[in-house]
């Protein structure tokens, strides 16, 4: 049973397949978009990509999940969070959160080479961009304020 953490960060799971640029212990140094073009269709039942969309293009932010969606078996799940542009610009414009923390949530930490955002999401945003690409069920999943979580059966 193939599960796959994209992105990982230092988040290791236990019984997935821990994958990021930056490399560590029990992790797969590689870039994801690499990695899902070397992976056979059908073959993966779970996905997560927890805060890692925003760090591609827009361009390539779609790609990465045409590619997760043809990864996935029929019924497999995509299990996708990010930062909430709708939320955090609102909670910006009400004086609830401050120019230094929108300026991390929206631009990412920027403390290493990959930790800038390229692009933003809404909740209506990324489930439209899920559908198109042909995801069935779509659901909200748990999520903190600032966030979007869905998740996704192909
Ligand atoms: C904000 S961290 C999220 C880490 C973890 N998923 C979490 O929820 O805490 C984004 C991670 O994506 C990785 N990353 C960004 N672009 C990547 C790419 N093209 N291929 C592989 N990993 C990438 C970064 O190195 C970083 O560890």
């Amino acid at each position: 049973m193939v599960k796959l953490n994209l992105g990982c960060g230092n988040k290791i799971l236990f019984g997935y397949v821990n994958i990021d640029l930056r490399g560590g212990n029990n992790i797969v140094k590689a870039d994801i978009l690499e990695y899902l073009r070397n992976t056979p269709n059908n073959n993966v039942e779970e996905v997560i990509l927890h805060h890692v969309i925003e760090h591609f293009s827009r361009r390539e932010s779609k790609i990465v999940l045409k590619e997760i969606f043809r990864v996935l078996k029929p019924a497999g799940l995509l299990d996708i969070k990010c930062p909430d542009v709708y939320k955090i610009s609102k909670s910006y414009v009400e004086s609830r959160t401050t120019c230094s923390q929108f300026n991390s949530y929206i631009y990412g930490g920027q403390n290493y080479p990959y930790n800038y955002h390229k692009c933003g999401f809404d909740e209506k945003y990324l489930s439209e961009m899920l559908k198109k690409i042909g995801f069935g069920k779509i659901k909200r999943g748990h999520r903190y304020p600032m966030e979007v979580s869905l998740k996704a059966l192909k």
